[in-house]
């Protein structure tokens, strides 16, 4: 087994622990500062319709974000328990054909004789190797049909430590948060570095139209209005952080 085999082995058995915890781990936590970072994304995706695709789909944040625009959406994950969580969690979108795929996200991509009106991809991407983020990229353009975009959302390299306040703001929810690496041990992680994947992603073919960063800003009142209210007070204030989403088009 290759270094790229094991790590998707390990990463399926991270995923199949923590598939039902995902939600109240992970997303939900994090449901008011990503509602703040992907609000600038919707205008390009408000007009597109007919046929999406969420790579390394997860529990379908992406499609229950952004699907409901769409006749039909495919899901592609090699977690069977992280489709099993999206499948009750796009029963929200309606009128909506959903083909759940589980799969390896590099191979469909590379095989699919599909082509999509959108691609979201969502926390997958720094998951590859150069050779495999290149090869992923070029294909998302290959797959998307002319004057399409893709949605991209990473964690990204950066040197800058978290504000003072933002740290003081997540501390109580910390603790919680840590059951997530508990659960089972994530596979090693290395965030993007954002110059390189621009550079990959124009000799793609993809032009970048719009970006924007925050930190990791959690939930402390169930994204009640308390949540609704300081989050975007303080995204509006110290938003240069680690967490990066970018909308490319096919020209
Ligand atoms: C950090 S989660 C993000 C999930 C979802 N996109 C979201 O925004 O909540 C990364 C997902 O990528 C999937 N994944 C990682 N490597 C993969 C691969 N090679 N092929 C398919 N899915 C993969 C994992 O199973 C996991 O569901």
């Amino acid at each position: 087994m290759n270094f790229l085999q094991e790590h998707a082995l390990l990463d399926k058995q991270h995923h199949a622990k923590v598939a039902p915890h995902y939600d109240e781990l992970v997303n939900i936590p994090r449901k008011t500062i990503n509602d703040c970072l992907f609000k600038g994304a919707e205008k390009y995706v408000r007009n597109a319709r007919g046929v999406m695709l969420d790579l390394g789909a997860g529990t379908g944040q992406m499609t229950v974000r952004f699907g409901g625009n769409f006749s039909e959406v495919f899901l592609v994950d090699h977690s069977k328990e992280m489709l099993e969580q999206a499948k009750k969690n796009i029963a929200v979108v309606g009128n909506v054909n959903f083909k759940l795929i589980e799969t390896d996200a590099v191979g469909f991509i590379e095989n699919t004789e599909e082509v999509f009106d959108f691609v979201a991809c969502s926390g997958f991407l720094h998951h590859l190797d150069e050779a495999d983020l290149t090869k992923t990229t070029h294909h998302i353009c290959r797959v998307l049909k002319d004057g399409g975009y893709a949605v991209i959302a990473e964690p990204i390299k950066a040197e800058r430590t978290e504000p003072a306040l933002i740290r003081w703001w997540n501390k109580p929810v910390i603790p919680h948060l840590m059951q997530y690496l508990s659960l089972a041990p994530a596979p090693e992680e290395t965030p993007l570095d954002l110059p390189s994947f621009f550079e990959i992603m124009t000799k793609a073919g993809l032009t970048l139209k719009y970006q924007r960063k925050s930190w990791e800003i959690y939930s402390r009142f169930n994204n009640g209005w308390q949540d609704r209210f300081f989050i975007p007070v303080i995204d509006r204030i110290w938003n240069d952080g680690v967490v990066w989403v970018g909308v490319f088009k096919k020209a």
